[in-house]
Order: C-alpha cells, then sequence, then structure tokens
C-alpha cells in the first residue's frame, strides 16, 4: 500500500505532518483543499461562502476520488473529509490512514494563532468555539477512530510514525 492518508479536526497539524513523512518517504505531498481551490479556481472559504458545504461535500468526495488514485502519494485531507459521504471506507479501502489525535483544548489553542480562515468555526461566536470543537470533536472521533494508526498530534514523531507506517503495510 503505497497511499497514506492523513485525517483529523482542523488545526492537527495534518498538511505539517503529512509533507514532513511524505519527505522521509520519497512520496508525492497533496493537501486536499489546497487541490480542491488549484482546481477550481475559489477558495474553500468561497466554496462555502457562494455555493453551500452541500456543494463543497460533493467536491470535495470527487477529489479525493482523484487523489486515490495516485501511487506514492500522502493525502492531507480536510478536517470533516472522513465523516462525509462514505468518505472512510474509501480512505480504509484504499490507503493507510493516520489519525493526528488532539485534544479541543489543545486545538482551541492551536486556533487562536492560526491565520488560516476556517468557515466551519468563523459562524460561530467567538464564546463559543471551544464548546464547538469540543461536540464536533465528539461526534467525528467517530470516524477518526477508525484510523489504521492513531498519532499524538500534539507531539507528533515522524521517526516512529514512519516505522508504524512500514510495520502497519507488512501486516496487511
Ligand atoms: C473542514 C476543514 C477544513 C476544510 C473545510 C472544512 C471541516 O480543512 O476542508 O474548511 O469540516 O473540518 P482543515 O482541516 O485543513 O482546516
Amino acid at each position: 500500500m503505497n497511499r497514506i492518508v492523513l485525517i483529523g479536526y482542523m488545526y492537527s497539524g495534518k498538511s505539517t505532518f503529512g509533507s514532513k513523512i511524505a519527505k522521509r518517504l520519497n512520496y508525492e505531498f497533496v493537501d486536499l483543499d489546497k487541490a480542491i481551490e488549484q482546481k477550481y479556481h475559489y477558495t474553500v472559504e468561497d466554496i462555502f461562502a457562494k455555493f453551500s458545504e452541500d456543494i463543497f461535500r460533493q467536491i470535495e468526495k470527487d477529489m479525493l476520488k482523484e487523489v486515490l488514485k495516485k501511487e506514492h502519494i500522502v493525502i492531507a485531507s480536510g478536517g470533516g473529509t472522513p465523516c462525509f459521504n462514505n468518505n472512510m471506507r474509501l480512505i480504509k479501502q484504499e490507503a493507510i490512514s493516520l489519525y493526528l489525535q488532539m485534544s479541543a483544548e489543545q486545538l482551541f489553542s492551536r486556533m487562536s494563532v492560526s491565520k488560516k480562515p476556517r468557515p466551519m468555526l468563523s459562524c460561530i461566536a467567538k464564546d463559543k468555539r471551544l464548546e464547538f470543537i469540543k461536540q464536533s470533536l465528539k461526534q467525528r472521533e467517530k470516524y477518526y477512530l477508525k484510523a489504521d494508526i492513531v498519532v499524538d498530534g500534539f507531539n507528533p514523531n515522524v521517526d516512529k510514525t514512519v516505522e508504524e507506517i512500514l510495520a502497519f503495510d507488512n501486516h496487511k
């Protein structure tokens, strides 16, 4: 299996860690949101605002299918990707999945220093965001925890994770 998909909540560092893993394995790295933005010439934020979340989820599914056709690839998915349209089933079929796990409090503190706008959160009042993250993380972990490998997202270790990926692959 020469495809790896990183999953996890917004701000868990999927793109940063994913590109490190890709470099180590000498694989191509693709950020699913960026691939969508390049193909459709709209930012994710604009797709939510000008169209709808439903349209975004359809585009996201199509793009996931497209990138999963590639080989020797590490894909950073969006925070919602595994939770819609049976995407987690597809990810499990086609790739080794890696969940970057973090607590709601850790994610919230990352959010406070992030510059990239997230449409899922920008519509929530600032003083309600921690509660929102807690609740949606709880719902989303039903999907995230189906991942083949769970990594501590707060302190992820590239060498250890690559070893786990290789060991998992050998036993598959
Ligand atoms: C989303 C997460 C975002 C992006 C979109 C929706 C979500 O990706 O796909 O804004 O539903 O959690 P990141 O996890 O990279 O922020």
